[in-house]
């Protein structure tokens, strides 16, 4: 196990009706006026958008608003939502939505304590050395945000989604009620799913000392995501399974699920060129495509690792490795597939032209190469790309 630090100062507050709680919990901070953002209208229609105002009015808690956070969320949303924050000196943002509404939030609360361009974060060109608090009332297990220290986001200008780690990006609390997510339809649940898997999977797949406790821990998270999900496909409103998806959303991102190992999420890259370009692609649905070709390619660098994941999380057999390690790739894209997944990139309706292009956001123009088990430059990334199409 290599030396490791593990931060995860979120405070959740997990169960049924505790979005009721928001505004005393914000009291309880000493917050007096806010800024709240959420996204294209799911918590208007769900009620959950005027359960939240009376918590806050009750707690006495001024509200600026600023809704209209798009899936993939823009710079240019995040620019107003910061010279809005600024002129009313808010003095904390609340994120109520997924992924995309709490990385917005997680911008402009950096945003406004700074003169910075936004852009300038994600970009490497400004650090963040302050930001206004945030907190969340998540609205759908997936991105894993709530207790991240990531934040990803999309300049259409430059047809770029790009993403920064900070420290700033924690959460102060996540409220997370798993009956809000009963009204997400099943392609989102399902790209929820594929994305939690994905964020354990990443950090299970890299190269370090053994790691068994962390092992364990990450097997046992995909084992159960994947019986929540087939649960969800038939039964949306299965408690248990949604409250298993969505504690699993925050497990899998707040990093103890790679306490330990290296920690790189290499098909993330690949993902972030694929979604940055086609604005169009949720996160999920292209992991779902790009997690198994980037197995088919990665896994003869290290077999026994792939033969372990097939044989503890996918019940393979098989007592040839390397025939062990194929099967459990297969298992995994023959899963992503029975949740309704697209399983190549045609299938987003994209024109297979696009391969240079993708491997050439990916690697920042060639001047990068994205680790894992074998360093992935502009071929590689192009070769994956197109195995997938
Ligand atoms: O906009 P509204 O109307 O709210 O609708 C949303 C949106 O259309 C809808 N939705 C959310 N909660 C709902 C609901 N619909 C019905 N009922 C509910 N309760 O779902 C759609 C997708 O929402 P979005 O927030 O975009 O999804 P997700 O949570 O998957 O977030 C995706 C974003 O997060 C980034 C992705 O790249 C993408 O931009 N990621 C952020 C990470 C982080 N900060 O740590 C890590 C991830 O790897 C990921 O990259
Ligand atoms: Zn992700």
């Amino acid at each position: 196990m290599q030396e490791f630090i593990y931060y995860a100062p979120t405070k959740v507050y997990f169960g049924k009706g505790k979005q009721r709680e928001v505004g005393e919990i914000i009291k309880g901070y000493g917050y007096k006026k806010i800024m709240l953002q959420y996204g294209k209208g799911s918590i208007k229609k769900s009620g959950l958008y005027d359960e939240i105002m009376a918590s806050l009015t009750a707690s006495g808690i001024e509200v600026v608003e600023m809704g209209g956070v798009e899936p993939n969320p823009k710079i240019t949303f995040v620019r107003e939502a910061v010279k809005l924050a600024k002129e009313e000196k808010v003095e904390m943002i609340l994120a109520v939505g997924g992924g995309s509404v709490i990385d917005s939030c997680k911008y402009t609360a950096a945003g406004a304590a700074s003169d910075c361009n936004p852009w300038d974060f994600p970009t490497r060109k400004s650090t963040v050395t302050e930001a206004l608090p945030v907190g969340c009332v998540l609205t759908l297990a997936a991105a894993g945000s709530e207790m991240s220290s990531s934040a990803v986001i999309t300049n259409l200008e430059l047809n770029m989604k790009r993403g920064f780690n900070s420290d700033f990006n924690r959460c102060k609390f996540a409220i997370c009620n798993p009956e809000l997510t009963y009204t997400v339809d099943k392609y989102q649940t399902a790209c929820g799913v594929v994305d939690i898997m994905a964020h354990t999977m990443e950090r299970y797949f890299t190269v370090c000392d053994p790691t068994d406790l962390t092992d364990r821990i990450a097997e046992s998270l995909l084992k159960s995501v994947v019986d929540a999900g087939k649960v969800l496909m038939e039964n949306p409103c299965d408690y248990e399974a949604r409250a298993t998806v969505m504690w699993a959303s925050s497990l899998s991102h707040n990093d103890l699920t790679g306490c330990g190992r290296e920690n790189a999420l290499a098909v993330h890259q690949l993902e972030h060129a694929l979604s940055g370009e086609f604005d169009h692609i949720a996160h999920g649905a292209g992991l779902a495509v790009l997690f198994p070709a980037w197995g088919r390619y990665v896994y003869r660098y290290n077999i026994p690792r792939f033969a372990q994941f097939a044989r503890r999380v996918w019940e393979v057999t098989e007592a040839d490795d390397e025939k062990a390690a194929v099967l459990g790739i297969e298992r995994m894209a023959e899963y992503f597939a029975s949740l309704g997944m697209p399983v190549r990139l045609r299938d987003f309706g994209i024109e297979g032209d696009c391969m240079d292009k993708l491997a050439d956001l990916c690697t920042f123009g060639k001047q990068r190469s994205v680790k894992s088990y074998v360093d992935m430059d502009y071929d590689v990334i192009k070769a994956i790309f197109e195995s997938c199409y």
